[in-house]
């Protein structure tokens, strides 16, 4: 079946391709959708949650270059919006190279999906502040780098998201490090045999920061910030809290911001960027990672900014303003994850019990198949401040669970 298309549109009629079809790019459809554009959803399987809302629907294979490809020539988008780090980055930059738009630019991409790249330029390029690293190729080159970084550590490999392959070292046994580097090559995304050994570092608390780049009136690009995200993962690679604002001091925000913008300018474009920093309990601010796209944690802009992160991501992209953003509320948000090994169309129990909470919001991504810590759906609060928020989403977490 076809889904109708709009037709009153902006200037002209618009097509937004997404290139990963999860719960970002749902909420990424639904902006463009609500400006008028139709938007074509990709990924590599089917019923993913932006399909649902989308005009179109494609799944291939996303790191196939001549698959990428295909897409584009077949439909021919005004913008190309990468909403995973999976992807062939050559189909984006042979595409770009042909007049397409991807958004914010292939180059960015590239350099973000990659740690060792992005590192290079962060850490080198703009001298900003990062934990302490070491590039190792081998097992013994991983050695060396413990060493050298010291301990704990943690080894990842070059390419991943989402924690995978990523492996801590405690004491430092040469018996451990080799285990780490094999576990964080053999989940690397990609061939690559290159691993990054970083100090592991006490921390204070997450942050992300939201800049985002926007034509301006004068036909130049404006930079500005959303107010920093905080976010908790109890030990966890995933983050399970995300909350804004933040009350943390105000001189680790704004220095927080400017890193933030100092590698948004570097990547360049237009669109939104999560620029992930650690705070440490020593009180260091460290750049950590970006995503040239929404975040995860950003989700909680859904319940405390004017403009979320989404319909930022979508206006910047089509070259429309993106005037500062304001805070209407504190929020939070509480992901929740499935238990279960791989089970097809699970059920979430407990709905109405933690939606008989005031102020209490839900979201069901709507993903096919769930696997055990698979993200299924989120819970959003507003409250008159960040904790009270937080209390609200935790005990409506209480009552759901996902079951098949
Ligand atoms: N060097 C480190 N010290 C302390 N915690 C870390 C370090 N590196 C990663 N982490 C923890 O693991 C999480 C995921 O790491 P990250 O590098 O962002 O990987 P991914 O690309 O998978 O998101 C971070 O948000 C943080 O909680
Ligand atoms: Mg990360």
């Amino acid at each position: 079946m076809r889904n109708s298309l709009p037709l009153t549109t902006l200037s002209k009629p618009i097509k937004v391709m997404l290139l990963g079809s999860g719960e970002l790019g749902k909420e990424i459809s639904i902006e463009a959708q609500r400006l008028g554009a139709e938007t074509i959803a990709v990924d590599r399987y089917d019923f993913a949650p932006a399909m649902h809302v989308s005009s179109k629907r494609y799944i291939v294979d996303m790191m196939n270059k001549e698959a990428i490809k295909a897409l584009a020539y077949r439909e021919r988008p005004d913008v190309i919006i990468p909403e995973v780090e999976a992807i062939s980055f050559e189909a984006l930059e042979e595409l770009e190279d042909e007049g397409f738009e991807v958004i914010p630019n292939s180059d960015a991409v590239r350099i973000a999906m990659n740690r060792i790249e992005l590192r290079n330029v962060a850490s080198v390029q703009l001298n900003l502040p990062t934990t302490r690293y070491f590039v190792a190729e081998n097992e013994e080159e991983a050695i060396e780098g413990c060493e050298k970084v010291g301990y704990p550590c943690i080894i990842k490999p070059e390419m991943s998201s989402s924690g995978h392959g990523h492996f801590k070292i405690k004491e430092g046994s040469k018996e451990e490090i080799r285990k780490g580097y094999t576990y964080a090559i053999g989940h690397a995304r990609g061939k690559s045999k290159r691993v990054i050994v970083e100090e592991f570092v006490e921390l204070e608390t997450e942050l992300t920061v939201l800049v985002y780049r926007y034509e301006s009136e004068s036909g130049g690009i404006s930079t500005e910030t959303c107010e920093p995200v905080e976010h908790w993962r109890y030990g966890k690679y995933h983050y399970i809290e995300s909350w804004q604002p933040s009350v943390k001091d105000k001189n680790i925000l704004a220095s927080a911001k400017s890193i933030a913008i100092k590698v948004a300018n570097r990547l360049g474009g237009k669109g939104i960027f999560g620029v992930e920093l650690f705070l440490t309990k020593d009180g260091r601010v460290l750049f950590s990672e970006v995503a040239p796209r929404p975040h995860d944690t950003g989700m909680v802009t859904m319940v405390t900014q004017d403009f979320n992160e989404f319909a930022i991501h979508v206006r910047a992209a089509l070259g429309l303003p993106v005037p500062k953003v304001d805070i209407i509320s504190p929020g939070a948000s509480l992901a929740i994850y499935s238990s279960l090994e791989n089970s097809w169309s699970s059920v979430i129990e407990g709905v109405y019990s933690a939606l008989s909470i005031p102020g209490v919001g839900l979201r069901i991504f709507g993903k096919p198949f769930s696997y055990k810590d698979r993200r299924m759906a989120l819970l959003l609060a507003r409250g008159k401040n960040t904790e009270e928020a937080l209390e609200k989403v935790r005990k409506a977490s209480s009552f759901l669970k996902i079951k098949q």
